[in-house]
């Protein structure tokens, strides 16, 4: 419960907002209604970003929690995302033609594992989202961060951010394990945040 209180606060932050908006704007819009999965949501950021950009995005998460506050908050700013219950490790009979993680692969047992079964669920022609803090997240980072660049609601979160994330980055290689089509990756927030776009082949 706690958990979800949590990242529905840091979910509202504006350099929160700012940097999944724009991890999700590697995407073109979808052209009607494409599938989209987020998985592990949390309180929905993702979702609801996709589902603005046309996708018929639902959102998958394995606590109830988290769930619950992403079904409250998309009913209260009238989005169109769903929300399940569900575990990665359950995703096997599902395709869609996105497929995006955030701030989850890490948290994983095994980040490889994880990455496997994301890329499975990604249909061909599809894409995979990943969205993971990198290893320059870190305390002292976001102090010179907040000295000067972050402004907005909620910026001071980054510490928090940083301070559970730091020294816990995936290693960026296991990407290149996946034999993808086309890989794309963007810095955001200064580098302590990283968004990769693998396509899978059609
Ligand atoms: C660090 S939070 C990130 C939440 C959200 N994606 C974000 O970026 O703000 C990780 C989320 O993954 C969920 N999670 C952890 N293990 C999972 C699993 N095996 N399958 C699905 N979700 C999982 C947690 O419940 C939590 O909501």
């Amino acid at each position: 419960m706690l958990g979800a209180q949590l990242f529905t606060w840091l979910q509202g932050a504006d350099f929160y907002h700012s940097l999944h908006a724009a991890a999700v704007d590697l995407l073109a819009p979808s052209q009607g209604q494409q599938r989209w999965l987020d998985v592990g949501s949390g309180p929905g950021l993702v979702a609801r970003l996709a589902a603005a950009r046309g996708y018929a995005a639902q959102g998958i998460d394995i606590q109830p929690a988290m769930v619950h506050a992403a079904q409250r908050i998309a009913r209260r700013t009238g989005s169109a995302a769903t929300f399940r219950v569900g575990g990665i490790e359950a995703l096997a009979d599902e395709t869609a033609a996105v497929v995006s993680a955030a701030s989850l692969l890490a948290v994983l047992p095994s980040p490889q594992a994880g990455l496997r079964a994301l890329w499975q669920a990604v249909r061909p022609g599809g894409a995979l989202l990943i969205i993971e803090p990198t290893a320059a997240m870190g305390l002292a980072q976001a102090r010179q961060l907040l000295r000067a660049q972050i402004t907005g609601r909620r910026k001071y979160a980054l510490y928090l951010w940083a301070y559970a994330r730091q020294g816990r980055a995936v290693d960026p290689a296991i990407y290149h394990t996946l034999n993808a089509a086309s890989s794309t990756y963007r810095p955001l927030l200064h580098g302590l945040v990283g968004a990769w776009l693998l396509h899978k082949q059609g």
